[in-house]
């Protein structure tokens, strides 16, 4: 197996909008990104990936792409990405872009051509059917942020199919030019020089060309929201998007070093499909998201990374990955001690780590008032908690004002906390976030068993998580308590230094049975292997 940059490396997940705003108008940008590059150079990650940029009326705060080949002025302009790109690679760090290819904005000019009239070239570039028999949507489909799927377009009497928002008309990849616009659009960007992208939503590319009433979901429960209602059987990892996604990546696969990571919220047995076949591959990094899903227990976690790597194909690489732009963040989620431990399990499981942004300096979720939500889903369905803009709160870089973010009003609040909870107090600190994820990205650096060795995972020890990292005849033992009290872990044979810890002042050596102090994880070489 090579080891491609993006198998050993670790890619940083930046929310444009909240990480860094160069021109003062509360709104995070390219040129705010660019200035923040050493940032991310520092705490030692290898590539960053940008939430989109490109030109949108922010109904979905950029998921609603109204041009794929430009940049809104919100964030800059082409030039300004070019020079981000180029800023990047100096420092050895790679971009990669959201790729939105399931939907449009109701603004972009194809939509607004296929909304015209019945008769329009570009009708069927989206999905467009009659009322069903007695009035009222084509089937039971419902939106994933609240609502039916259908919104009726008095103009020409039919209904337009938005598995998101209704300024989100979803594009019919059953028509051989929406594939061939869409690539186009990836072909620019590559050529310009990016080295990849994240495939939005990438689950619903194909809808069920019958369009079959989805089944009712027996264990939904009102507070999960209405869109889990159904069973999304009709509408999502249908066998037609593997054929599309084998197309892409061969196109992909002509630009050497270039990298596919898919949006797949899917149990193992059916992400690992997205790896696609050997004759034909698809995505490099169908994404992981057990960590989300889970309960934090040892129990759950060794199952987690049990049945993960039994799913995994043989060519297959594994990711994984703590919070991003759509779910609470992991320091809320878990509580900040355990928030450290779960970075140490991210940056020394076997696979691709994402870090997202804030969550190196232990970033919370920041509430908003109902008066001040801003994010669609909330709005659309409120009260539930369902909202996002909580963990798109701005990065913080300092104690100043909006915590260095804005020189302006910042699009949401900064939140409380900011004293300690930044950049600048963490780099002085050796004992923040910031400085434990920089020593497990350094560590990983240095050990090839972290970023390319195989992983044995031991038998979970009651509250506590085991496995060891294997490489080249260097072996590491990573270990975690995921207890908040202190728990005794027996190593068997295993004896050696400790190379980190979530914790300062412990033994420099495992003696032999030992007690892991409350909420600590730490990583030892082992000098005699069991
Ligand atoms: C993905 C994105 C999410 C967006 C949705 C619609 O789930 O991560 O932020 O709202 O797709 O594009």
């Amino acid at each position: 197996m090579s080891f491609d940059w993006w198998r050993t490396g670790s890619i940083y997940h930046v929310y444009p909008r909240s990480f860094m705003d160069a021109n003062g108008d509360g709104v995070g940008d390219l040129e705010g990104i660019r200035g923040r590059l050493d940032h991310l150079a520092d705490l030692g990650v290898d590539a960053l990936w940008l939430s989109p940029v490109y030109p949108s009326p922010m109904a979905d705060f950029g998921y609603d792409v109204a041009d794929y080949t430009g940049i809104d002025p919100l964030f800059g302009t082409l030039e300004d990405f070019d020079r981000l790109l180029q800023d990047a690679h100096a420092r050895g760090l790679r971009v990669i872009l959201d790729l939105v290819a399931n939907h449009t904005s109701d603004r972009h000019p194809w939509f607004e051509a296929s909304r015209r009239a019945r008769g329009d070239d570009k009708r069927a570039w989206y999905i467009w059917r009659d009322p069903a028999p007695g009035g009222g949507p084509p089937n039971n489909w419902l939106s994933e942020f609240g609502g039916p799927a259908w919104t009726l377009d008095a103009r020409t009497g039919q209904y337009y199919l938005h598995s998101y928002l209704r300024e989100q008309p979803d594009l019919n990849w059953r028509h051989p030019a929406v594939e061939e616009a869409v690539f186009g659009a990836v072909r620019f960007w590559l050529d310009r020089g990016v080295d990849g992208f994240r495939l939005d939503a990438i689950s619903h590319l194909f809808k069920d060309d019958q369009f079959r009433d989805n089944p009712p979901n027996p264990s939904w429960r009102p507070e999960q929201g209405p869109y889990k209602r159904l069973i999304p059987l009709h509408v999502a990892d249908l066998p037609e998007t593997h054929a599309a996604l084998a197309r892409l990546r061969a196109l992909v696969d002509g630009y050497p070093g270039r990298v596919l990571i898919g949006e797949l919220y899917l149990p193992f047995e059916r992400l690992v499909t997205y790896y696609g076949r050997h004759a034909a591959p698809e995505i490099h990094l169908p994404t992981n998201f057990v960590l989300l899903r889970i309960a934090w227990t040892a129990e759950e976690i060794a199952r987690a990374i049990g049945e993960y790597e039994a799913a995994l194909p043989q060519a297959g690489w594994p990711n994984w990955v703590l919070g991003n732009h759509d779910k609470s963040r992991v320091a809320t989620r878990l509580g900040p001690a355990q928030a450290r431990v779960a970075a140490l399990l991210l940056l020394t499981l076997r696979g691709t780590p994402t870090i997202y942004y804030g969550d190196e300096i232990g970033m919370e979720d920041v509430p908003v008032a109902p008066e001040d939500v801003r994010d669609p889903w909330e709005r659309n369905v409120p009260g539930l908690g369902l909202g996002r803009d909580p963990e798109r709160s701005p990065m913080r870089w300092d104690a100043g004002p909006n915590a260095g973010f804005t020189t302006g009003t910042p699009w949401l609040p900064v939140g409380g906390d900011v004293e300690r909870v930044n950049v600048a107090a963490q780099r002085a600190d050796p004992g923040s976030p910031l400085a434990l994820h920089r020593r497990l990205l350094a560590l990983r650096r240095a050990e090839p068993a972290l970023g390319a060795g195989s992983l044995l995972l031991l038998p979970r020890q009651g509250d506590v998580v085991a496995y060891e990292r294997r490489h080249a005849g260097r072996a590491l033992l990573v270990v975690a308590n995921v207890a908040p009290e202190a728990r005794r872990f027996d190593p068997g044979p295993r004896r050696g230094p400790v190379l980190l810890s979530t914790h300062a002042g412990g033994p420099e050596a495992i003696p032999g049975p030992f007690l892991l102090r409350p909420d600590e994880a730490l990583v030892v070489l082992l000098s005699q292997a069991g």
